[in-house]
C-alpha cells in the first residue's frame, strides 16, 4: 500500500511538472501522439519503454484526486463531470422530424443549457442526440462503464481476410492481449454485493433462469452464486465465442478502484521512461513536408489551453497559445472515432470536394476519412417496483456527505464485498447469446440486469437513472450490427467546433440483403428475452420481491411492427468506431493500410476506435488497447528497419 501511495505521489510530481513547464523546444521527439485514450495511452506507455522519446498531447487535464473517475458506481456521475465531458450531439437519422420521435432528442437554450424531449420552448436550437466522449488523462476510459469483454476471434480474422495480412490472425492477437495483461487488471464484482440484495438477486435469477439454466426453486441462491463465477472471457474455453451463458461482469478495477490507461500513463512517466504528456493543449493541424514524391508528416499545430474544444461545457471561447512540435519518426493520430477524421481533414487528407468547400487546401484525397462509421444498437425494458433496491441503500450519488455509499467505499477494504454498491458499475450480470438473425455464430446480444432506470444518454441522464431506487432494467447491446452507413463531416474548419455526425440508423442506411430489418429482428428478440427474464422473476418468490410495473416499452407494445418502432425511436449506441477504416490496397475507401499507415502519405498512423473496418466484440476496449499493443510492435519494428538501413548506407 505504501508503495502504491508513493507511485501515485511521484507520478502527480512529473505530470504535473510536465504540464506547468512550456513546450521544451530542445527536445526533439521520435513520435508525437495525439490523444491520449483507448488507442493512443498504451502506446505512448510502449514506445516510451522501448526508449523512444515520445511526446503524448492531450486536449485535457489528468483528473488527480477525483472520485467521479476512481470511483466505479460514479460511471454515470462521471458522464456528467464538466471538467472531463464533451456534450457531442450526433444524429441517428437525416430526417430531422424522424429524429425528433426520440424523447432524448435536446435543444439548447442558452450555453450548454438544454431542453431534452418535445416541446421545447421557443428560440430553442435543435441539436440532436447525446453521445458523450471524454478530454483527459485516458480519454473515455477515464469515464466509461469499466466493462471488460475481449472481442471474438472473426473480429480479427476479418482484418487478415480483408487485407491479406496474416498478422491479424486472431491466435497471433493473443500475445497483445498478453501484453495488456501487463498492465491492466479485470475482476468482476465481489458477488456477495449483489446477493445481499434479494429482489436484486431474484430478477438476476430470472434471467439465468429464462436462459436455460436450471435453477432450483427453493435453494436458488446458490446457483445464482455459482452462475456468477463463470468469466465471459475464458480463454482457455476454446468455444467461448458461441457459448451462450449468464455472467458476472468483469471491470477495469484493481481493488474496487477503477484502474487503467490513466494509471498506466502515469506509472510509465513515474518510472522514467522518456514519455513527456503535454496536458491541456488541442492539436488543429498535422505539418507536412510536401518537398518529396509523397507529403510527409513532421509535427503537429497546437493550441494550449484549458477546454479550447466547444464541445466542453467549461469552454470560453478562447483560442489558446499557439505551438507547434516536430516528430523525428512518426506522427500518430488517436483523438477517437469523431476528431480523428476531423483533425485528419482539417489537416487536407479526406474527401477534396468536402476540403475544398470549406477552403482546405488537399493534401492527398483520401474519399473514406469520415466514412463506414459503426456502432451498436442498445435498448432497454425498464420496470418499477414499489420498494427501493436495498443495494442501493444510502447511495445518493452525488459526493455529498450523505453519500454513505462513497463513505463506505472510501473507508472500507476490498474483502468480501465490504466496500460495497460503488465498488462494482451498477449493472450486475449480462445474459449473453446469439440471435436468430445474427451476422456471426459468435454472440451478438448482452442483456445486462441492474437496478437502474437506463434509458440511454441525454443531458442529466445520470440522475434521472437513479433518481429512485425502484427501478430495474434489462438493457440489450447488440454486436456485430450490420450497419456501416455512419459519416462524420466538418461542420466548418474552425477546429474548435464540432463536426456533423450522423449514423444513419436502420433504414437510412446498410440495407443490402435486408440488413437493417435483420438487425432489427436481433433486438426484437432482445425484447423478448428481457420480457422473459422478468417472467421468470416470478418463478422465485421465495426471494420476497415485490411486484414491479414494466414502464417501457410498456404492455401495450407487443407486436413485432410495435416494438420495431419503439426500438427505431428510441435506441442508441456508445462505442462508435470504424471512421478511418484499415482496407486492403485495391480498396479506394480505405483510408489505412494493414500496418495503420494513412494512405498516399508517409510517416502518418491512425490508432484508436476509427481503426476496424468492421466493429469488434461486444466492448471495445479491450479491441482497442489490443490494436494499441500491435500498432506498438509494427511501429517499433519500423524504426529498427529504418535504423538498420541508415546504418547500412555508405556514410556521404
Ligand atoms: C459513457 C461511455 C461508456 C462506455 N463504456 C464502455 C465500457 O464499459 N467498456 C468498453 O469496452 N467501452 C466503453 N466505452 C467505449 C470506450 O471507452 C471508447 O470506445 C474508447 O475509449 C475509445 O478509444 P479511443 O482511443 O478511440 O478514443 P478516446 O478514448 O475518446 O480518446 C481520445 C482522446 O483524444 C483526445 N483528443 C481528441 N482530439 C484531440 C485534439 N485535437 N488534440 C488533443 N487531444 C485530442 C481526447 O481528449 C481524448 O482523451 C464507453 C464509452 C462511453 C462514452
Ligand atoms: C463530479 O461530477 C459532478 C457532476 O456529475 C460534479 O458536479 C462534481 O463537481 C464532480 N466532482 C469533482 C471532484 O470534480
Ligand atoms: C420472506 O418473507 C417471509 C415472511 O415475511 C420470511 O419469513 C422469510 O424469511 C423471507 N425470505 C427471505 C429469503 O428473506
Amino acid at each position: 500500500m505504501r508503495f502504491l501511495t508513493s507511485l501515485f505521489v511521484s507520478s502527480l510530481a512529473s505530470l504535473s511538472l510536465v504540464a506547468a513547464s512550456p513546450t521544451p523546444r530542445d527536445v526533439e521527439y521520435d513520435y508525437v501522439i495525439v490523444g491520449s485514450g483507448a488507442g493512443g495511452g498504451p502506446l505512448a506507455c510502449r514506445l516510451a519503454r522501448e526508449g523512444y522519446k515520445t511526446l503524448l498531447i492531450e486536449a485535457g487535464g489528468d483528473h488527480n484526486g477525483n472520485v467521479n473517475v476512481s470511483v466505479p458506481g460514479y460511471q454515470g456521475v462521471v458522464t456528467q463531470d464538466p471538467t472531463l465531458r464533451w456534450d457531442i450531439f450526433v444524429n441517428h437519422y437525416k430526417d430531422i422530424n424522424r429524429q425528433k420521435r426520440d424523447p432524448k432528442f435536446t435543444y439548447e437554450l442558452g450555453p450548454y443549457q438544454y431542453h431534452v424531449g418535445p416541446n421545447p420552448p421557443s428560440n430553442a436550437e435543435e441539436k440532436g442526440i447525446l453521445y458523450p466522449r471524454a478530454q483527459g488523462l485516458g480519454g473515455c476510459v477515464s469515464h466509461n462503464a469499466l466493462i471488460w469483454i475481449l472481442p471474438h476471434a472473426r473480429d480479427w480474422n476479418f482484418i487478415k481476410d480483408l487485407t491479406g495480412d496474416d498478422t491479424w490472425d486472431a491466435i497471433k492477437m493473443n500475445k497483445y492481449l498478453d501484453r495488456v495483461y501487463q498492465w491492466q487488471t479485470a475482476m468482476p464484482t465481489d458477488p456477495t454485493i449483489l446477493l445481499r440484495d434479494l429482489p436484486l438477486a431474484q430478477h438476476l435469477i430470472g434471467g439465468a433462469s429464462a436462459l436455460g439454466l436450471s435453477i432450483p426453486l427453493l435453494t436458488p441462491l446458490v446457483n445464482l452464486g455459482n452462475a456468477l463465477l463463470n468469466s465471459p472471457n475464458n480463454r482457455l474455453n476454446p468455444a467461448r465465442d458461441v457459448t451462450p451463458g449468464f455472467f458476472q461482469i468483469p471491470l477495469i478495477m484493481k481493488g474496487g478502484v477503477r484502474t487503467s490507461v490513466r494509471e498506466y500513463i502515469q506509472e510509465t512517466v513515474a518510472k522514467g521512461y522518456p514519455l513527456t504528456v503535454k496536458l491541456n493543449t488541442y492539436v488543429t493541424k498535422i505539418n507536412f513536408d510536401e518537398s518529396g514524391d509523397k507529403p510527409k508528416a513532421s509535427g503537429v499545430e497546437y493550441r494550449e489551453g484549458e477546454y479550447l474544444y466547444r464541445a466542453s461545457p467549461l469552454n470560453r471561447r478562447e483560442r489558446g497559445t499557439p505551438g507547434s512540435v516536430s516528430a523525428k519518426r512518426e506522427v500518430i493520430i488517436s483523438a477517437g472515432t469523431f476528431n480523428t477524421p476531423q483533425l485528419l481533414k482539417l489537416s487536407g487528407i479526406g474527401p477534396q470536394d468536402e476540403l475544398r468547400r470549406h477552403d482546405i487546401e488537399v493534401v492527398k484525397d483520401l474519399p473514406g476519412v469520415g466514412t463506414n462509421m459503426m456502432d451498436r444498437y442498445e435498448i432497454p425494458v425498464n420496470v418499477k417496483h414499489p420498494e427501493d433496491f436495498p443495494i442501493l441503500d444510502g447511495c445518493t450519488f452525488d459526493l455529498k456527505p450523505q453519500d454513505k455509499c462513497l463513505k463506505q467505499w472510501q473507508t472500507k477494504p476490498y474483502i468480501l464485498g465490504a466496500k460495497g454498491a460503488y465498488a462494482t458499475n451498477g449493472l450486475a450480470a449480462t445474459m449473453v447469446f446469439t440471435t436468430k438473425t445474427s451476422k456471426t455464430p459468435a454472440s451478438d446480444m448482452f442483456v445486462f440486469g441492474g437496478p437502474i432506470n437506463f434509458k440511454g444518454y441525454f443531458p442529466q441522464w445520470a440522475d434521472f437513472a437513479v433518481r429512485d431506487h425502484k427501478h430495474f432494467s434489462w438493457y440489450s447491446l447488440k454486436a456485430h450490427s450490420r450497419n456501416r452507413a455512419g459519416t462524420v463531416e466538418l461542420r466548418s474548419n474552425d477546429p474548435f467546433d464540432q463536426p456533423l455526425i450522423n449514423f444513419n440508423y436502420f433504414d437510412e442506411g446498410t440495407t443490402e440483403g435486408g440488413a437493417d430489418n435483420l438487425d432489427l429482428q436481433s433486438l426484437i428478440q432482445a425484447i423478448r428475452q428481457s420480457r422473459e427474464a422478468l417472467a421468470h422473476y416470478y418463478k422465485y418468490p421465495i426471494l420476497n420481491g415485490t411486484k414491479f410495473v414494466e414502464e417501457s416499452p410498456g404492455a401495450d407494445v407487443q407486436s413485432d411492427a410495435a416494438i420495431g418502432q419503439y426500438i427505431k425511436d428510441n435506441a442508441w449506441g456508445h462505442h462508435a468506431a470504424c471512421s478511418c477504416p484499415i482496407g486492403p490496397d485495391d480498396d479506394p475507401m480505405a483510408v489505412l493500410d494493414s500496418k495503420f499507415r494513412v494512405r498516399g502519405v508517409e510517416n502518418l498512423r491512425v490508432v484508436d476506435a476509427s481503426v476496424f473496418p468492421d466493429i469488434p466484440g461486444v466492448f471495445i476496449q479491450s479491441a482497442i488497447f489490443m490494436a494499441s499493443e500491435k500498432a506498438a510492435e509494427e511501429i517499433i519494428q519500423a524504426a529498427k528497419e529504418a535504423d538498420k538501413a541508415a546504418a547500412e548506407a555508405p556514410a556521404s
